[in-house]
């Protein structure tokens, strides 16, 4: 094996891949099971070319792929892995840096603190908070609810009935007790909850169903006066900061204890990067900090592993700092923008056609809608629009009834394509 010879096939085979999406379908067309059953069960005792390799990739794992790079993903939230991005992951698995505290890799450490305060300043946010790269926004909050915990003394999780649900999944985890608050007619969490012995609030920044924004500013006030720390999660809208006018949802995460962004959802870096900021990084880190000896070192400096669940930590800061160059501020903010404008244009059809109605408020690049009818009938338009192999669109359930969701977050996605997901839904 050459890794030269080899490079060079796998950057023409991910290139090939990035070019001939649009001839594949969106959703993949396999059976539960299929590709188990074309997987040897036995591991190989002799080694293979590499080669080998790239020919499975074509014959059995593309054939198994949900492309979520397609420009017509619109499901869950649709999201880039850009080239650059992808080209930074080759090169951190490179250099295979370990971050357990700064002497392991001082590069790791100082490049994640500088490129997440670059965010931090292109969404507007405060001075001086401390912020840190997770895998998954579920460990971001998890994160934030032991450091809320270990904070107040408390064991009480209130969000709305629409908080993704990494929330609940957390709490639990944790052992703590979940509170779910209903919602007004925007789908905003109410605030008039009592919180005398609830350890944190969390707010949401666009939720996963309707990308509706709970009032932050106030329950922060509430949430303070209480005792209570003050989690939010944007984990998908955040990034839309980068763009001023977005900036109303902003309104009171200026207060908040702790906040998640996902650069991996709509920032254009490759899964996995979260970012956890904290305006108490002091007690944040209290709440984590555990070094044995063999981590003690001379040097003061800092350990980004005292913020957080994880010892060895990931150089994901190569791939957010290659993406923030590579397109510059200006170029993320016209791609959020054409987003935006893309599923503002799709909800006028909706709302101008008989047929069809908006479900939800229509917020950031989130359309949720439906067609009147039935929700058994909504739903069948659903599974065969998916199954058409054109488009690939999810749905949730809005006071019990079906309702289809369709995100834009791709990079490639173009104005014909929200054209044709509307007409392969008509058709
Ligand atoms: C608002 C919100 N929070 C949290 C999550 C969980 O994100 P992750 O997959 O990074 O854990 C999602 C996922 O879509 C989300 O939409």
């Amino acid at each position: 094996m050459t890794f030269q010879a080899d490079g060079y096939a796998a950057v023409d085979w991910a290139s090939g891949y990035l070019d001939r999406l649009r001839d594949l379908p969106v959703l993949a067309r396999v059976a539960p099971g299929e590709l188990s059953a074309r997987l040897p069960a036995s591991p190989p005792e002799e080694s293979e070319p590499f080669a080998n390799v790239l020919r499975d990739l074509d014959e059995l794992i593309v054939p198994a792929l949900t492309n979520w790079q397609h420009p017509r993903f619109f499901a869950y939230f649709a999201v880039t892995a850009s080239e650059p991005g992808v080209l930074a992951e080759l090169l951190c698995a490179a250099m295979n840096q370990v971050a357990l505290n700064w002497r392991a890799s001082p590069a790791s450490t100082e490049l994640e603190l500088r490129t997440v305060d670059w965010v931090r300043q292109l969404l507007g946010l405060p001075d001086g908070w401390h912020g840190h790269i997770e895998d998954t926004a579920s460990t971001s909050t998890l994160a934030a609810l032991i450091a809320a915990r270990h904070v107040t003394g408390r064991n009480v999780v209130v969000c709305s009935e629409h908080a993704h649900s990494s929330v609940e999944k957390d709490a639990r985890m944790l052992g703590m007790e979940l509170r779910k608050i209903p919602v007004d007619d925007e789908l905003s969490m109410r605030v008039d909850v009592p919180l005398d012995d609830v350890a944190v609030v969390v707010a949401t920044v666009g939720t996963t169903s309707f990308a509706s924004v709970d009032p932050v500013r106030a329950l922060a006030e509430r949430a303070h006066a209480a005792g209570a720390w003050l989690h939010v999660d944007a984990a998908y809208a955040g990034s839309a900061w980068i763009c001023e006018e977005e900036r109303w949802s902003q309104d009171g995460v200026e207060l908040a204890d702790s906040l998640v962004v996902n650069p991996h959802k709509w920032l254009l870096v490759p899964v996995d990067c979260s970012l956890l900021w904290t305006s108490r990084p002091d007690e944040f880190r209290q709440a984590f900090s555990l070094v044995p000896e063999y981590l003690r070192t001379p040097e003061d400096a800092y350990a980004l592993s005292e913020y957080g669940p994880a010892l060895g930590r990931r150089f994901r800061s190569l791939k957010l700092w290659t993406v923030l160059r590579c397109f510059g501020a200006e170029g993320l903010r016209a791609i959020h923008r054409e987003h935006i404008r893309l599923a503002d244009l799709f909800a006028g059809w909706v709302d101008d056609h008989p047929d069809w109605e908006l479900a939800a408020p229509q917020r950031f690049s989130l359309v949720v809608f439906r067609r009147n009818g039935t929700d058994e009938e909504n739903e069948a338009i659903l599974e065969r629009a998916n199954a058409s192999g054109d488009i690939f669109l999810s749905h949730t359930k809005l006071n019990g009834r079906y309702v289809l969701r369709l995100a834009i977050g791709n990079a490639r996605t173009a104005e014909a394509d929200v054209r044709r997901a509307w007409e392969v839904l008509n058709r």
